[in-house]
């Protein structure tokens, strides 16, 4: 097991000393598992800065995590190690668990990975929870609701709500909703812990966040499709097209990352209105099409990168982008109407005030990277029609 940042040492961290930003408590000590990830990387800076916590950090890899943060504990080590959850939850007030092979190419790829990271893997963590009464904030996704909005009847409906949409997953073959699937069971058995077994748990529904920081950019820290920010941002940094799958009309609400960090410390600020309770956290009204979403961005790179050419978008099908057993959802918006409520959280920034800066990050990033291994060769294997040049930008 490679463990780094003094697991073995019992001691205290050392706490900031400057006086907590929030007026509320929240968790002396708490466990986030995935804090090498996106939204890792970005919820231990904040709950870090506040001061009034300690914080076990886990991840099989925790580059993406500034160092140097007062009352964060490295632990670089894979969850299913033996030993370890007991360890990392030991003296523990809260468990965030952020772990999982979120990314829809892998889902029919790679489906028993995928369902192992979703479902297997953190059953141990959900008993051991329940066992030690240790409260559970669980990352689940807006993946289980499935290909579209349905109520209990089966009609369609113009929102995602936590408590009264059913949740339409596409038949077996399609093997897009494995992930989807493992992370409903997962919600069930969590839900079921807390009815039967006294588990104290939060479930939490990202619904597309977005930021710097996500994902990789194929060939330089990754191999393989990232999700659909990185996959764009690639294209633009290296002059090849934009691929938009089966033409871009997928709907998808963005969220910024910093207004979703936001929330969970709400949350852990205020245990007793978030226990026994699931939270959508998106943003209704940054609500596009993934079409849209290629055209601001690319709008986004243009201005900071005024002496490359203008972006040119691609249809592909999902099948040749994905293969086979790909589905998709066909529209995604959340109600936040109880994380208002209960947190009093409404999340404000636009799309056009998110992109800037994670271009930015981007570019800062990968540029260099991706400019010198720009290779347009390589995505034109895939058999589609241009429909966009938009030169008349430049
Ligand atoms: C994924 C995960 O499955 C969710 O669990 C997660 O909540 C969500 O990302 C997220 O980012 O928060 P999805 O939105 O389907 O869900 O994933 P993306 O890879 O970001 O794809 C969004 C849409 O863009 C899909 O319709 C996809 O077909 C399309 N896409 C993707 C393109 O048109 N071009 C690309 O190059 C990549």
């Amino acid at each position: 097991m490679t463990i780094r940042g003094g697991r073995a040492s019992g001691a205290h961290l050392r706490l900031a000393a400057s006086a907590p930003r929030s007026r509320r408590k929240i968790p002396r000590r708490i466990a986030v598992l995935g804090a090498g990830g996106f939204v890792g990387s970005h919820l231990v800076p904040r709950l870090a800065a506040r001061g009034d916590t300690e914080i076990v950090a886990v991840d099989r890899d925790l580059g993406k995590l500034a160092g140097g943060l007062r009352g964060v504990r490295r632990i670089e080590a894979d969850i299913s190690e033996p030993g370890l959850l007991e360890d990392v939850v030991g003296g523990a007030e809260a468990v965030v668990s952020l772990t999982a092979l979120c990314n829809p190419a892998l889902y029919n790829t790679r489906p028993l990975e995928v369902m192992d990271a979703s479902f297997g893997d953190l059953l141990p963590l959900v008993k051991l929870c329940a066992a030690r009464r240790l409260w559970l904030v669980h990352f689940s996704t807006c993946e289980v609701y499935g290909r579209l909005a349905l109520d209990v009847d089966g009609r369609r409906t113009a929102v995602m709500d936590e408590d009264r949409t059913a949740l339409f997953l596409g038949p077996v073959h399609s093997e897009r909703w494995s992930y989807a699937a493992a992370k409903q069971l997962l919600e069930r058995v969590i839900w079921a812990h807390g009815r039967h077994a006294g588990l104290p748990f939060t479930i939490v529904r990202p619904f597309n966040v977005i930021g710097p920081r996500m994902d990789f950019i194929p060939g330089v820290d990754g191999e393989g499709i990232p999700r659909v920010l990185a996959c764009f941002m690639h294209a633009l940094m290296s002059g090849t097209p934009l691929q938009l799958v089966d033409g871009g009309r997928q709907r998808r609400s963005f969220l910024d990352v910093s207004e979703l960090v936001g929330a969970v410390e709400r949350m852990l600020e205020r245990p007793d209105r978030c226990r026994g309770q699931i939270f959508n956290l998106g943003n209704p009204s940054n609500d596009l099409t993934i079409r849209g979403l290629a055209k601001a961005l690319a709008a986004a790179y243009r201005k900071l990168r005024p002496d490359q050419s203008a972006a040119r978008f691609e249809t592909v099908t999902a099948e040749a982008f994905y293969g086979a057993g790909y589905d998709d959802s066909v529209a995604r918006i959340p109600t936040i109407d109880k994380a208002t409520r209960l947190l009093g959280w409404r999340p404000r920034r636009t799309v056009e005030e998110m992109l800037p800066g994670i271009v930015a990050d981007y570019l800062e990033r990968y540029g260099a990277d991706c400019a010198a291994s720009a290779d347009p060769a390589g995505w034109s294997q895939l058999g589609r029609a241009e429909f966009a040049v938009g030169r008349s930008r430049r």
